[in-house]
């Protein structure tokens, strides 16, 4: 029923798909579900890398069982404990007793935390060794890629570097592990997302651990979600070296909310301004129909964003509100903006939206506002906008 499958001739691939959920940390849309990657090194010693989510826990072991049969694990390796990939580590320690696991300080106190395990447990330090047999495994501490106690193991002998969420994406694995036996098509777009998402507020620590793995020489990289990378580990290593410095391709994200179609035609009359600017890359999104998850990532994408929104109850749109957060939270910097707002009798989007842009010190090209219906001043206002950022992006 499960074959093993190889990364190399003694490291192999245990993870799982989930094509079920629909919402990752109940939150953000699935479209091409998810794999929670796990990994087994066999050696004199066997050692496990990371878990799964625990509902998937019978074919996990089925799969650890199709490379080892009864043999037992030797050692747990925990590079994160976000459930998705710690959930089945109680499962794992009642199935394997004497099995050893391996965290840094932060990774047994949340070992405790979620699982009242507190025996049989090793920390590891920056540098650490481990020795399984041929097998060396390293570990390099990389906090808040996504949280405090992330790590990463590096194995010299075979040089693989077990990544954790560093370098994952969204999108289940349609029967290849490794990107050169794989359609990648899907994953490019999932993976900024799935950066822009999780991983998109910890651009420093990011850049950190970038730092700590210069001069390491990789032949994989396994992380925790979506494919191995093999073939790809260039472009996948400079996409998040540029992302966790914000830095973002000539385009324009145009964001709004609109309740009966006013805010959208400025909208569309700012993009025709951008795009008769000479800007080919305009994305619109309608927040009320597109999820919040898929607009940041194309603002990791694009450098310029303009944001719009009606005027309800004396506030911002909801949905562009929360959009707005969703970006302060994350601290997205270097981006041209402008935004816009309709209203029938009180006009308060536009100030609601300047002081968060303030914050983020971004390049604040203008803004328009209009009473009621757009009007052809109006329009050329927003048209004339759409032509300013055009110039701007373009310096
Ligand atoms: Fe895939 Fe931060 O867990």
């Amino acid at each position: 029923m499960y074959r093993p499958i190889h990364i190399t001739e003694s490291i192999y691939y245990v993870g799982v798909n989930d094509r079920r959920k629909t919402l990752f940390e109940n939150q953000l849309p699935l479209p091409y579900g998810i794999s929670y990657n796990a990994y087994l090194i066999k050696d004199e010693k066997i050692a496990l890398v990371d878990t799964v989510d625990v509902c998937f826990f019978d074919s996990f072991l089925k799969k650890i069982e199709a490379v080892i049969g009864t043999k037992k694990v030797d050692y747990l390796i925990v590079n994160h404990m976000e459930p998705d990939h710690a959930g089945s580590i109680r499962l794992i320690r009642e199935r394997y007793p004497d099995i050893q696991i391996a965290g840094n300080s932060k990774t047994i106190e949340m070992i405790n935390g979620y699982f009242g395990i507190t025996d049989n447990l090793k920390e590891v330090k920056d540098g650490t060794i481990l020795e399984l047999g041929k097998h060396k495994l390293s570990f390099t501490l990389t906090p808040m890629v996504h949280w405090p106690e992330t790590m990463m193991t590096y194995d010299a002998t075979e040089k693989i570097l077990f990544s954790g969420d560093a370098f994952g994406c969204f999108g289940a694995l349609d029967g290849g592990v490794i990107d050169r036996t794989m359609n990648l098509d899907k994953f490019w777009s999932e993976m900024r997302r799935y950066y822009a998402c999780i991983v998109g507020k910890y651009g420093v620590p990011v850049q950190n651990a970038l730092a700590k793995l210069q001069g390491v020489e990789i032949d994989y990289i396994c992380s925790t979600h979506g494919p191995v990378w093999k073939e790809q580990i260039e472009k996948v290593v400079n996409s998040y070296s540029r992302w966790s410095r914000y830095e973002a391709e000539t385009g324009v994200v145009i964001a709004y909310g609109t309740m009966y179609g006013n805010t959208e035609q400025m909208a569309e009359a700012i993009a025709e301004g951008i795009v008769a600017g000479g800007i080919k890359n305009v994305v619109l999104h309608d927040v009320s129909k597109t999820d919040a998850s898929f607009i940041l990532s194309d603002i990791f994408h694009y450098t310029g964003l303009v944001l719009g929104s009606p005027t309800y109850m004396n506030e911002l749109f909801p949905g562009v509100e929360s959009l707005l957060r969703k970006i302060e939270v994350r601290q997205v910097k270097n981006r041209v903006f402008a935004s816009f707002g309709s209203f029938t009798w009180a006009g308060v989007s536009v100030k609601r939206i300047a002081p968060v842009i303030e914050g983020l010190k971004w390049e604040v090209v203008g803004s328009v506002e209009e009473k009621q219906a757009l009007r052809q001043e109006k329009y050329n206002e927003c048209f004339s906008l759409g032509m300013d950022i055009a110039g701007k992006i373009r310096c």
